[in-house]
């Protein structure tokens, strides 16, 4: 049998993770300022993590969701506190995508409402629902094709209140991502996240912060929607959450009542996945890894706004952004195999840092050496290929 071909793969084989670091089965070191997609939060293998998952594998790993499982009791209060949302409910599943489905199919049981507002350069995830709601038709297939989402452009009030205006009665949510992270690192505006908010008290809308990539601590606050001093009614999340274990889970406002029955999952908060997000958040809070990602994070801003030839830093926290201009454009791939750094991409031009909150200011000027040395090394290159032809 062979693999499903859908990825595209750099030709790398990771055997061993700590930290910020990744080796390869030749015992090469990588600086990982991708974090494996954002999903590593407290840092590759970190001790008590892993420590917290063998113990709890050691005494039960799964059961059903038809009976009591105090550990996910006790993973809500912990996020209920770092999060500073202790009067949310919490549902726990699986995965990005699954959390934003659930999000979304909660508020419409909810109002009893169809229309979803998505936005331009948006991504949610690949089920049913939630790829509907992505900007990118290329991974919609025709039976995800709905006319219940309605795409709006990113940050214009004017359009959002005029679809409002038009389509209020039949609006069951506004899904967004506070910072896109597909999209390239756009950040909402304050007033735009503020303008949901009134027009989805006035019209009977949920307001659903898609917290998957930017939450759980790398925009410098637990979700980047906080920014805008604004509650959302669902916050869905993923990556972060487990530091690399699978977990998702959607915080749910006390004005939402639950009923038996109109959500569920298998898998979603058993022991170890609870374990593993306990772990998680033990570590943020015991290290004070969100301070840190702000810290770090407005560092590396600083650090990178003196390179020459990278365009439009941008971010907040430790999710961050270039734009690489087209006679760069080789870099991501350069810094890979020539520096030994991973970074994220966000297509045509866009080099995205997603790294472990627990970077070090060290590990970042690390980055920024690798940086400049491999752009004066391409530049080099395409002066002496000038001087050649
Ligand atoms: C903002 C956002 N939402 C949802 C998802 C989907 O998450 P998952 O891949 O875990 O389903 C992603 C994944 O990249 C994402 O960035």
């Amino acid at each position: 049998m062979t693999l499903f071909d859908v990825y595209p793969l750099s030709n790398i084989t990771i055997t061993k993770a700590q930290g910020s670091y990744v080796w390869d089965e030749s015992g090469i070191q990588y600086l990982d300022m991708y974090g494996g997609h954002a999903v590593i939060s407290i840092g590759h293998t970190n001790p008590h993590w892993v420590q917290r998952i063998e113990e709890q594998l050691h005494k039960i790993a799964f059961y059903s969701n038809s009976i009591k499982i105090p550990i996910q009791q006790q993973l809500a209060e912990k996020l209920g506190k770092v999060s500073g949302k202790e009067d949310y409910q919490l549902f726990l599943c699986n995965s990005g995508a699954e959390a934003n489905e659930n999000a979304l199919k909660l508020a419409s049981f909810e109002n009893k409402k169809k229309k979803v507002v998505a936005f331009s350069k948006s991504f949610h995830g690949r089920t049913s629902l939630a790829v509907a709601a992505t900007d990118n038709p290329k991974i919609v297939a025709p039976v995800n094709e709905t006319d219940n989402v309605i795409f709006l452009p990113f940050n214009d009030e004017g359009a959002l209140e005029k679809c409002f205006a038009e389509q209020g009665n039949k609006i069951s949510s506004v899904i967004i991502e506070a910072i896109q992270g597909v999209g390239g690192i756009i950040e909402a505006t304050k007033g735009f996240l503020q303008k949901i908010r009134s027009l989805c008290d006035e019209y009977n809308a949920v307001y659903i912060a898609d917290s998957v990539q930017d939450g759980y601590g790398r925009s410098g606050e637990f979700f980047a929607h906080d920014a805008a001093g604004v509650d959302a009614d669902i916050y869905t999340m993923a990556k972060g959450m487990g530091n690399g274990f699978p977990i998702g889970g959607i915080l749910i406002a006390p004005h939402i009542q639950p009923k038996h029955g109109m959500l569920g999952t298998t898998f979603g908060g058993n022991h170890l996945a609870c374990a593993a997000a306990l772990a998680v958040l033990e570590v943020i809070e015991s290290e004070d890894l969100i301070e840190q990602a702000k810290k770090t994070g407005e560092y590396l801003l600083y650090r990178l706004s003196g390179i020459e030839g990278i365009e439009n830093v941008r971010g907040r926290g430790l999710m961050i952004g270039f734009d690489v201009p087209e006679e760069l454009k080789d870099l991501k791939k350069n810094l890979l195999y020539n520096q030994r750094v991973f970074t994220g991409e966000a297509k045509p031009n866009v080099i995205r840092l997603l790294p472990s909150l627990a970077i070090t200011r060290k590990q970042v000027d690390e980055f920024i050496d690798s940086l400049q040395n491999e752009i004066v090394s391409m530049r080099k290159a395409i002066l002496t290929t000038a001087e050649l032809s």
